[in-house]
């Protein structure tokens, strides 16, 4: 049975609907999700992300990793990704950092991937690295007495997260089912349980609110890794500081929008991450901000303009002109895309 007939007959049995939550992790990462078992990064794929767009953001995250360890570590430590896709960003990174061979000498290397088929690619694409530190587990939870440098990229935006509406009351999405059309549908419920209540009030200002609980957990989660053993994490993702003035939430099939409630189970689902409550978390540890801003800012700070430069020179064709602005620009990823560093060096 596929996921999308798992979830409509789970509706159907318990006579309930199901809780957005529930729904995506169900959709994304159940072992029919998405997550479990597709590939969906590349161009015939269902999209593309800026390590595959080029290799100029996989050099940049390198050479600024090397630099952070070379400063204030400089012996042995853990490199670990978080969702390491088709393996290109780490691809990327361990060619630009070929000039200093102790950096990844010194590293126990670690992917965190939870997908079947990537890390068949992922094993794959890095067998010429021939590195023997590699390896992989599904949680970050683990014991070292070292301390990490941890990164990812379009990492954060695939967390399920919940949808509550502020009217007269506040309410919560569901996901139904129409038993007539035999489709899905969304449902708004009226919160009653007091606790939720009470939480969602401090909320009062926004009228919307999309909160995924599992996501800041996660993160919450290494903040603790680093404050105990040291460390830096750098993420990059689709994300937000202010207030949102509609729902993130997604859902891209072969590079374009679709609805999040057809085909389940066959499209990436994501939605933005919030970096406000990222910072504040990270705040809570007393883990230092080191950077809060676009990617834009962060490629152009440590020096993407300059590594253009450099390849144009050997490539007559325009193509890292292009690259580049869909890195950059701020129609393109520039914007969208943020850009959040905290450390305990
Ligand atoms: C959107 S892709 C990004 C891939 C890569 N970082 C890139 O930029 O091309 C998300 C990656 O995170 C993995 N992933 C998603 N949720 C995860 C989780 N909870 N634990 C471990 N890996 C996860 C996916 O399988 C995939 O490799």
């Amino acid at each position: 049975m596929n996921i999308e007939k798992i979830i409509k007959s789970k509706i159907i049995e318990k006579k309930r609907d199901m809780r957005l939550d529930y729904f995506l992790s169900s959709a994304l990462y159940e072992d029919k999700g998405y997550y479990s078992n597709q590939n969906p990064i590349g161009g015939k794929n269902d999209f593309v992300t800026a390590p595959e767009i080029s290799q100029m953001f996989g050099e940049i995250v390198g050479l600024y990793l090397y630099y952070i360890w070379r400063e204030n570590i400089n012996s042995k430590f853990n490199l670990i990704e978080l969702g390491p896709g088709n393996g290109t960003l780490f691809k990327d990174i361990s060619r630009s950092v070929s000039s200093y061979p102790d950096f990844l000498k010194n590293a126990k290397i670690k992917f965190i991937e939870i997908n079947k088929k990537l890390i068949k690619i992922q094993k794959e694409s890095l067998k010429k690295l021939s590195l023997n530190n590699i390896n992989w587990s599904k949680q970050i939870n683990y014991k070292t007495t070292r301390p990490s440098i941890i990164y990812s990229n379009e990492f954060f935006d695939c967390f399920p997260v919940r949808h509550f509406i502020l009217k007269k009351h506040w309410y919560e999405r569901y996901v139904s089912f129409n038993q007539i059309e035999k489709k899905l549908f969304f449902k708004n419920m009226h919160v009653k349980n007091k606790k939720l209540i009470s939480f969602l009030n401090l909320y009062k200002k926004e009228k919307l609110l999309e909160i995924s609980i599992q996501r800041n957990k996660y993160y919450e989660k290494i903040c603790k890794f680093i404050k105990n053993r040291g460390g830096l994490f750098l993420t990059i993702d689709y994300g937000y500081f202010e207030n949102i003035d509609n729902f993130t939430l997604q859902a891209i099939q072969n590079h374009k929008f679709s609805n999040v409630l057809e085909d389940i189970g066959k499209k990436d689902i994501s939605s933005h991450v919030n970096f406000r409550e990222f910072i504040n978390i990270a705040k809570k540890y007393k883990l230092k901000i080191e950077e809060y801003c676009s990617q834009r800012e962060f490629l152009i700070k440590y020096g993407i303009l300059e590594r253009k430069k450099t390849l144009s020179k050997s490539n007559i064709n325009k193509k890292f002109n292009i690259e580049l602005e869909r890195l950059i620009g701020k129609d393109e990823m520039g914007d969208l895309f943020k850009c959040l560093i905290v450390s305990n060096l």
